[in-house]
This record gives C-alpha cells, structure tokens and sequence, in this order.
C-alpha cells in the first residue's frame, strides 16, 4: 500500500478508537470498551517505514564488533531463556557470546528465505543432551557456539540440548569425549522428526473439519488461515459470548486477532492469554485455541468460574514468523521484520516488552535468535499486545504467555534474579496448577521464578505484564522436557492441552476466591 493509502486507513482508524463509546461494563458481541486512552497506531506506521523503506540507514548499521576471540571465552555460563539458550562469556552478562558478526549460516538461510522460499533442510543434523554442570564443558560449548558448529535448543542449570549441524558431529563428539564428558543422543535425524511431526489428516477427520464448520482440530498443527477462520466461527456461531477483534498487524501486514468470551457481567475479572510468541513452538498456538473450543462450545456447562472471567485470547502473537515456520524454516524463533543489517532478520518479540529492556539475557545482535529489537516495543506485534493491554477497559488479574518445551511454570521477575513483593501468592498459586496438570495428565511442572529456574532474560512480556500490575503473571512453558523439543509429534497435543485446562481452572477458581 502506498503511504498515503495506510494514512488514511490509519485516520480512520484512530478517529474510529476515539469516537467508540467508553463503557464501564462488557457488552457481549458489541464494542470492546476502552479507557479513556487512545493508541497511537502512527507509531508503528513511522517504525515500519523506516525500516522498510531506509535501506541505506539499514545497511549501515553497527554491530557489535567481533571482539570475542576464542580466548576471551575462559568460562561462559549456560543461558536460557525460557527454553532457549545463550552461551555467554563471564566477564560481561549483557554481551552474549551470540553478539559476534552475522554467519554464513544466518545469511543462507535469509537468502533462501527471500529468494527462493526453500525449505530448510535439517537432514542429518541432531539433538543432544550435555550436562553443563563443570565450567570446562561450559568454555568448550561456547567455543562451539561461536563457531557455529552447535545451537542452543533448550536446557536448565544442569543440562542443555544443543542441535549439531551434520558436518559438526564427529568435531564436537570428539571433542566432548576428550573431556570425558557424557552426552545423550536425544534426536538421531531433526529432519526425519520434522517430516513425521505434522502428517496429514486422514478422510474421516477431513470430513469431520467440513461437518463442523471451521477446518480446526487439534489432531494436526494448523496453518493461521485455519486458526482465524476457527476464532471467526465461533464469533459468528456464539455472538451472545463470542466476540473478535483485530489489535494490530503483524509487519508483513497479518492479522493479530484477539477472540473475547465472556457473558458481559459487570462483575466479572479478566484474563489476558496468548501463545505463539516464538514462531517454532507450535504446540503453543495449538492449546490456547483448544482453551478456547472448550470455553465456547461448551459455555453453559461450564463452572461459575469460568463464567466470572471474561476471557481474552491471542492464539498467535507473531502470526509472520509462525507462518514462516511453516513454509520455509520449521525452527525460526522470532518474527520477521528486517533488524537493521542486510544479513538478519527477526526480533524476539519476547525480549521486546518494555520493563528493563535492554538487559541481561537479551542481544543487540540482530543474528541473535534472541535480539532484542531497537528499542523496547520496536516491533508492531508486542506493542500491539501493549497497546491492547493499556487501552482496554478489563482490568486483567492474570497474564498467560504459552511457549515451549521444558515444563516450567515461571513468574516474574525474568530480567534480573529477583522477585516481586507478592511472589508467595503467585509460587502458592502456580503450584496449585502444576499439581493439578501432574493429577490430570502426568506431566510433572517445575514452578519458581524465571530468573531463578532458569536464567535472566530482561525483555519479556510477562515481566511487562506484571509490571503494569497484573497480579497473576506467568510464562508456561509446555511439554516436553527434551525427547521432542519444539518438534512435539501431534499425538501430543490433546493431552498437553487437556492437562493445561485442567491448570487454568484452577487459576480460574484461584481468582474468583481471591
Ligand atoms: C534439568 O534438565 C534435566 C535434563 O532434562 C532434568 O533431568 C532435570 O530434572 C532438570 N532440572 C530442573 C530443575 O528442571
Ligand atoms: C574441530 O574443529 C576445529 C576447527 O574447526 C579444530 O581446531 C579441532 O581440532 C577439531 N577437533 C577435532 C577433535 O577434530
Ligand atoms: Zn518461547
């Protein structure tokens, strides 16, 4: 679109936000009520173009200076995220051993990406198990990492799962056993996983999705146009409690779409969900929307609880990097906006929010599968959620963020090892629901803090999320705890996802006793 054209699309926009009515109470179907506060969506009208349309300012960008010399990698520590690990040097917290110059690897990739939209091929490459727990083995790996050998997957205080590039296994194998250090082969071939992973349904289930309305199910990970055309259905089948709302696009101009249920009480408290925020970890997508079939196909019957909470969804946070791990690259992270050199791309939209952006466990590095973006809420897809967050009239008691894998139930604080000052309600709570996944489905949850868990990683949403004083924050990281990963076989998902509704119940009870 020219820019004229998105200027006025926008003006109609902002003069449609200011002139909605401000409502104290939720009117089902109807209007979504709004503070007296209006975004201001000319913002990431004015990011998107200089990103899109300044390339020489692109090209010129810094990066980080390749200063780390195999020697300057003494002791690194293990760094995971949620899930998702950097190794970094020592001597400096905030300069991940990622921040080195772009690799061959990442530029590959991004020219497959763009020209000729071919599929990543992970044949031969594979997932091991490491114990991280002496300081050597720590040194070697970054040492490895830094030659682009290995890449962090997941991992925890003791253990990380690396992927080994085909050319790279005898190399690290051997070098691991010159430190007699013993490791796991957890994946033999990633592609052969990848292409058993989501097969295609079989007639029955085809002809089920056409009986029912929408092509949804949660025997196959769906494409976006599925998931949409689900949330969609449900509005127009249960307009009575069933309403969606566009918050934003993402930047190749995708729908963010939000599904609200709720039967318009007054009384009722709110509860913010959303999954998809790292575009691999599809079993995410895949149980928020399975909350959400089980909320609205079956309303009535469900408990005063849940009646008392108007519930707010966002199955896909980063629609585009979603999609992209789809079509071209299965293991794509963060979302796909251009970052400031020719050679990468992406940001992690989950080191993007706003409360102590910047810091620990977060790069500057746009190679980085955990970059952090230009500045806090740089990328359209979380200032979207912010925007919606501030803007809305509900007055949020929780905060749900699905990822994977690991099997973590994390609250804040993630920046910095920390805690908030009501963090015993939020361990009691937590705790209650990974009881209750363990009675229902099995699967044994760690709870604690992020950064006590696992590691500092400033940036995220739901540190943001709780910053604005949203009692009940949490990042879920769901199954597995390392034989799958991210690649999780489809069998998976009616269990994992079973046992999670098992958990937000009890959040759900856990509020409306509070
Ligand atoms: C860390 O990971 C290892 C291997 O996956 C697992 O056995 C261990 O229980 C994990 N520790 C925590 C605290 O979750
Ligand atoms: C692994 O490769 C590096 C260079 O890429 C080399 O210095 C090292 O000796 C190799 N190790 C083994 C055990 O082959
Ligand atoms: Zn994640």
């Amino acid at each position: 679109m020219e820019p004229w054209g998105r200027l006025v699309v926008l003006a109609v926009a902002i003069t449609a936000v200011v002139s909605s009515p401000l409502a104290n109470k939720l009117q089902p179907g109807k209007e979504w009520p709004t503070r007296n506060s209006v975004q201001q969506p000319q913002d990431v009208w004015l990011q998107l173009q200089t990103s899109t349309t300044d390339a020489s300012d692109l090209s010129t960008t810094e990066l980080p200076p390749e200063e780390q010399t195999d020697a300057a990698i003494e002791a690194i520590e293990v760094t995971t995220e949620e899930n998702n690990v950097i190794l970094r040097t020592s001597d400096s917290e905030n300069d991940p051993l990622e921040a080195v110059v772009p690799t061959e690897e990442s530029n590959d990739i991004l020219v497959k990406s763009l020209e000729e939209s071919e599929k990543v091929d992970y044949s031969g490459a594979q997932v091991w198990k490491v114990p991280t727990s002496s300081s050597k083995v720590r040194s070697l790996l970054g040492n490895l990492r830094s030659r682009n050998m290995i890449s962090p997957w997941g991992g925890n205080h003791s253990y990380i799962d690396l992927l080994v590039k085909p050319e790279a296994i005898n190399n690290v194998s051997q070098e691991l056993r010159k430190q007699s250090v013993p490791f796991d082969v957890i994946i033999v071939d990633l592609q052969k996983r990848i292409d058993e992973e989501n097969p295609p349904l079989d007639e029955n289930e085809i002809e089920l999705q056409d009986r029912q309305g929408h092509r949804m199910t949660w025997k196959q990970y769906h494409r976006l146009t599925d998931i949409h055309g689900f949330m969609d259905y449900l509005a127009k089948t249960y307009p009575r409690i069933v309403s969606v709302n566009t918050i934003g696009k993402s930047f190749l101009g995708r729908d963010l779409k939000v599904l609200r249920i709720s039967d318009g009480k007054p009384t009722n408290k709110a509860v913010f969900i959303d999954g998809g925020i790292h575009a691999r970890e599809w079993i995410s997508p895949a149980t928020v929307t399975f909350f959400i079939n089980q909320f609205a196909e079956n309303f009535d019957e469900e408990s005063d609880d849940v009646k008392n909470i108007d519930w707010y969804f966002l199955p896909v946070v980063n629609p585009d990097g979603y999609e992209y791990t789809h079509q071209v690259d299965r293991l794509w992270r963060k979302n796909r906006r251009p970052a400031g050199t020719r050679q990468c791309l992406g940001t992690d939209l989950n080191r993007n929010f706003g409360h102590h952006w910047g810091g620990k466990g977060s790069s500057g590095n746009p190679c980085s599968d955990i970059y952090r973006g230009s500045k806090a809420f740089s990328e359209p897809e979380s200032k979207a959620v912010s925007d919606f967050i501030l803007n809305s009239a509900a007055e949020f008691k929780a905060y749900l963020t699905y990822h994977s894998y690991g099997q973590y139930l994390l609250y804040p604080w993630g920046y910095d090892d920390a805690v908030p000052p009501d963090y015993k309600d939020l361990d009691i709570v937590g705790k209650e629901i990974a009881q209750e996944i363990q009675r229902v489905g099995g699967s044994k949850y760690t709870v604690g803090s992020s950064s006590g868990v696992l590691y500092p990683a400033s940036g995220g949403s739901d540190d943001w999320a709780k910053a604005q004083g949203i009692k009940y924050s949490y990042t879920i990281e769901l199954s597995d705890t390392g034989r799958y990963g991210f690649i999780l076989p489809t069998s998976f998902i009616e269990p994992v996802a079973k046992e999670s509704l098992a958990g937000l119940r009890v959040l759900a009870r856990k509020l409306n006793e509070a």
